[in-house]
């Protein structure tokens, strides 16, 4: 039973918060070594403050997608999740792409095992899989088209009506899409361990509490809680809709880097971060291995590098290539 009473106190992020504070001696010596090296750092919305402030670019995985596809810098330092960075060296085979954490995996990844999608196929070859990106690059090499949250929707309305459709590993984002294009698809039983945290008790007590406040969630909350959001969408577009939005405050359900994003774009608006029942906020573990301190070392070293076997990787593109075109 949750005991609601004492349920932690949501975070409010105002207008004074560090949307813009001065770079750190190490923060410094990021962008020096970034120069030498021709790096080009890359960061998720989900990536700390400190790292989102030395990025070339920051954004969602669609919107990461295409700058990986598009840049000629000679090394891509990519501040995320393992299977983001895969992403980036999939479209650049001779590229070098670095992670400074290679541990920094993906809960939804890990819930698709290539061997489990393979051994459905063999039962199912007729199937039409989409990947949510959030997939290992061997999960990608047996799909046949990618999406992200971003254009998830408008990829499954490309597919011909008479395909049977697989969509993996995020339950919850496929279980979203099939509401809003009517198409029928089987879903893959996989989750993001940090967005079903939040439950619809703890945020309709946030919402008492800023009654005014738009609560915007992303898809891959659970039913209950993506019901109660006057909008659902990916990170990149959360930034887009709390600018147009006449509201002065926000409730937003999805990981905490997301408000520092917001902070700095939206800078005279106040950011309230959904809650779960045990923190006032919502980091994924993962995300957050990723520190300056790392990001330091590996433009210093170059290392870890992201490796893919050519035979995955050559596979892999395919979808993904057709989900740049087909997202255009
Ligand atoms: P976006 O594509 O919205 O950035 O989401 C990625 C992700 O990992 C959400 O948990
Ligand atoms: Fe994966 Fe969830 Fe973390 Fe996104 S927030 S990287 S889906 S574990």
């Amino acid at each position: 039973m949750i005991d609601i009473a004492n349920a932690p106190s949501p975070m409010v992020f105002d207008p004074l918060g560090n949307g813009n504070r001065p770079l750190s001696q190490l923060q410094k010596r990021v962008l020096q070594l970034k120069a030498e090296k021709n790096a080009i750092i890359l960061a998720h919305n989900y990536q700390v403050a400190e790292i989102q402030e030395v990025a070339d670019y920051v954004g969602d995985s669609l919107g990461l997608s295409y700058k990986a596809a598009e840049t000629d810098a000679d090394v891509i330092c990519f501040c995320g999740v393992h299977f983001m960075a895969e992403t980036a060296k999939i479209v650049n085979p001779n590229k070098r792409v670095i992670l400074p954490d290679l541990k920094a995996g993906c809960s939804l990844s890990d819930s698709c095992p290539a061997d489990k999608l393979a051994a459905y196929k063999a039962q199912n070859p007729d199937t039409y899989v989409v990947a949510y990106i959030n997939c290992s690059a061997e999960v990608k090499a047996l799909s046949d088209v990618i999406c992200t949250s971003g254009n998830a929707v408008k990829i499954v309305e490309r597919i011909p009506a008479d395909k049977e459709i697989l969509f993996v590993p995020d339950q919850n984002l496929g279980q979203w899409v099939a509401e809003q294009t009517g198409r029928k698809m089987k879903l893959w039983p996989g989750s993001c361990y940090a967005h079903v945290l939040f439950t619809r008790q703890i945020i309709e007590r946030v919402r008492m509490q800023y009654p005014n406040a738009p609560i915007v969630a992303h898809p891959e909350c659970v039913e209950s809680v993506r019901e109660m959001a006057d909008e659902v969408c990916s990170t990149e577009k959360m930034v887009g809709f709390c600018r147009n939005h006449d509201a002065e405050a926000f409730i937003i359900v999805t990981e905490t880097g997301m408000i520092h994003r917001l902070q700095r774009e939206v800078p005279e608006k106040t950011f309230i971060a959904g809650p779960t029942e045990t923190c006032a906020c919502n980091d994924c573990r993962f995300m957050k291995m990723n520190t300056l301190e790392k990001l330091h070392n590996c433009l210093e070293t170059l290392k870890p590098v992201i490796e893919i076997p050519e035979e995955t990787r050559s596979k892999a593109f395919l979808p993904l290539e057709r989900m740049l075109e087909w997202s255009k």
